[in-house]
């Protein structure tokens, strides 16, 4: 059995840069009393086995994300009935008209992320029946919530945890006050079935059902965005195919998971060993703290051979980019669309080319900081 390989300590601060060179050494790393899974089979296994590596990491209520067992499912019936395809897919032609007119008012010169932040709160915001005027209010939040996680200082990303909670408590009393045919009015009024018992949601759970909706997610599919944009730029032929398919959503779709599998913005999650497991060469103690490196894991070489290497076919299946087992990302469709309307925008917008140096993100945060692009219109055909 091989031995724990102690983490290397590494200077780079690209969660992509610090994943490939990991992986080069062992797809399990062990440091000061936390794991961290770097490897695609084994951060699957971890996923796969919810009662070796418990999702109860914190002590503050977390639904679904930090559930366990029956609780996470009963819960996760209650999240799903908001997420499903049936619902979801209607969405679409909004979806895509908000990215148009997004698109359409930013100049020729733009960065990827900026407009990536403008798309996902106009369209969380269509869906959850949230009011325009929260718009400025949220993407100041989007932004400081980036500076609060990539300081590192939870003090500040405690606080900015806190604005969120407050804006969410504010959208409550504005659906209380005003009772609309709107998702976030539904879940106010839903219940849950807890061992055969029904009983409307409380305050805490509905505050965090948002919270998990919304606060990381907006930022996820901002930063995703902006990976998408920096793509197209970088990868004019693939562009030029994508939008000769641009009538094709099955495509469109399947080419989004392979450019976020190539730099997942999504960086990591956390679980809690509730007893002892071997993995990847390595004996995690019980108790033990273990972090799944979705970044890492999606670009394993052992998975995928070389990781920048476009298959979006090819890769379909190791794909993790939203996750696996039974807390897999219920928001996947709803994620999809939103990005395929953003894509969509981008490729009938012309040719998109970098303008200047691009920045990456630092961790704990994926993906880039900075994408200046500039779009070139094309030439109408007659
Ligand atoms: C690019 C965008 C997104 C990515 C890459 C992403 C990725 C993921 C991943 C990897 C997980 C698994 C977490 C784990 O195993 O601990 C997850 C869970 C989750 N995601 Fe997403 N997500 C995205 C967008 C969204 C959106 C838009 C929503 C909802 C509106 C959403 C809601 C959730 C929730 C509630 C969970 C927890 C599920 C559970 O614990 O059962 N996500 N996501």
């Amino acid at each position: 059995m091989a031995r724990p390989h102690q983490q290397r300590r590494l200077m780079a601060a690209d969660a992509r840069e610090i994943g490939d060179r990991a992986l080069s050494h062992c797809p399990v790393s062990h440091d000061q009393g936390s794991w961290t899974v770097w490897g695609n089979e084994e951060a699957r296994r971890v996923a796969e086995d919810p009662e070796t590596y418990s999702s109860r990491v914190s002590a503050h209520l977390s639904v679904p994300n930090g559930m366990d067992g029956e609780l996470h499912g009963q819960f996760r019936e209650v999240v799903d009935r908001y997420l499903s395809d049936a619902v979801i897919l209607p969405l679409y032609p909004s979806f895509e008209r908000i990215a148009e007119t997004a698109y359409a008012s930013l100049g020729d010169e733009f960065d990827g992320n900026e407009f990536g932040r403008i798309v996902a709160v106009r369209c969380q915001s269509a869906w959850l029946g949230w009011d325009p005027s929260y718009e400025e209010e949220l993407l100041a939040w989007i932004t400081a919530n980036r500076d609060a996680t990539r300081s590192g200082d939870r003090r500040r990303t405690a606080a900015v945890a806190a604005d969120f909670t407050a804006i969410i408590r504010r959208i409550l009393i504005d659906h209380r006050l005003h009772r609309r045919d709107d998702p976030t009015s539904s879940l106010m009024a839903d219940t849950v079935t807890i061992s055969g018992f029904e009983r409307a949601l409380t305050e805490e759970e509905i505050v965090s059902i948002l919270r998990n909706w919304t606060s990381g997610d907006l930022g996820s599919i901002a930063s995703a965005i902006g990976v998408v944009a920096h793509f197209l730029a970088t990868h004019q032929s693939i562009a030029d195919e994508l939008r000769d398919q641009i009538d094709n959503p099955r495509a469109l779709d399947l080419a989004l998971d392979e450019m976020l599998r190539i730099d997942d913005p999504f960086v990591s999650n956390r679980r809690i060993t509730t007893r002892s497991a071997s993995l990847g060469g390595c004996e995690i103690p019980a108790r033990s703290r273990v972090t799944i490196h979705w970044t890492s894991a999606n670009r394993d070489p052992r998975a995928f051979g070389y990781p920048d290497g476009y298959d979006p076919c090819g890769h379909q299946s190791r794909n993790l980019v939203y996750g696996a087992g039974p807390h897999a990302c219920p928001g996947r469709t709803l994620s999809t669309l939103e990005l395929r309307g953003a894509l969509v925008a981008m490729l009938r917008g012309g040719d998109l080319a970098l303008t200047g140096a691009c920045e990456r993100e630092r961790i704990p945060v994926g993906g880039w900081a900075k994408v200046p692009v500039r779009r070139t219109p094309r030439p109408v055909s007659l």
